[in-house]
């Protein structure tokens, strides 16, 4: 697989489909550890267990490809909130997925979250609207009393990405922080979390989703890149 280098202040969004043929999704497959391979057993819809097989392998296969060294070698740890990162090695990353869409971002060092949400209709997404929106982002989602799904979701992976560039897990802070800034303080103040000024941007994701990302510092040089088996 052919990667471009990662240059400070760059950051690297691949996408990829999460529905691949028979013959990668083995490939992928064989490359997990055997944590992976237990969590992906435990997922009761062969969907679910499909679509994070898939994701864990394709990010092992971009990740080793930046790092020279084979898929399935690579180790990661987690945050007490769930973050994962890589063992030892100075390349960020955060993956985010959606029905079958997968992004996933790198950096050499930045902090980033990344997230991405098919826009759909929800049937609470005026109540989920006033519980996680801030009064401005209110203004901006609704229009004459009705959320719309495109700006709902804008919001939504905006805040998402914030949240899991900073690594929380929790869910208290998200009416008291504003997305619709392209620079945004964000001061959690948990053990393990990140605080500081983040900047955040619109992701193209190719698909009717809605995408953002989310970094530690100035916006950065955003370069989108298209996995397939073998590219
Ligand atoms: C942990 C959380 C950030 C994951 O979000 P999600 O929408 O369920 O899933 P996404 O597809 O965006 O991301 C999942 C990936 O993020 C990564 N991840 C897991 N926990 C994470 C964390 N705390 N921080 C950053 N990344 C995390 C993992 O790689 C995971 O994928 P994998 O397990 O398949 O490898 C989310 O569940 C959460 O706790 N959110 C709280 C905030 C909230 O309620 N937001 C609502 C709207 S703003």
């Amino acid at each position: 697989m052919h990667t471009q280098p990662l240059l400070t202040g760059q950051v690297h969004v691949w996408s990829a489909s999460l529905v691949q043929d028979p013959s990668v999704l083995a490939k992928l497959h064989a490359s997990l550890c055997a944590d992976e391979l237990a969590r992906a057993g435990a997922f009761r819809f062969d969907v679910h267990r499909r679509r994070y097989s898939c994701g864990r392998g394709i990010l092992r296969s971009i990740l080793s490809a930046y790092l020279r060294t084979d898929a399935a070698s690579l180790r990661f740890t987690y945050s007490a909130t769930g973050r994962p990162s890589l063992n030892g090695a100075e390349l960020e990353f955060n993956l985010a997925h959606s029905d079958d869409v997968l992004l996933i971002a790198l950096s050499g060092g930045l902090r980033l979250g990344i997230d991405v949400e098919c826009v759909r209709a929800l049937s609470d997404m005026s109540a989920v609207a006033r519980r996680v929106f801030s009064p401005g982002e209110c203004a901006y989602v609704f229009r004459d009393g009705t959320p719309d799904p495109r700006r709902f979701f804008r919001c939504w992976t905006r805040k998402e990405a914030l949240l899991k560039a900073s690594g929380c897990g929790l869910q208290d802070h998200l009416a008291a922080i504003e997305v619709l800034q392209d620079q945004v303080t964000f001061d959690p103040q948990e053990d393990g979390c990140c605080s500081g000024s983040f900047g955040l941007c619109d992701v193209e994701s190719g698909n009717d989703c809605a995408a953002a990302l989310a970094v530690l510092g100035p916006a950065p040089e955003i370069l989108n890149f298209t996995w397939h088996e073998g590219n």
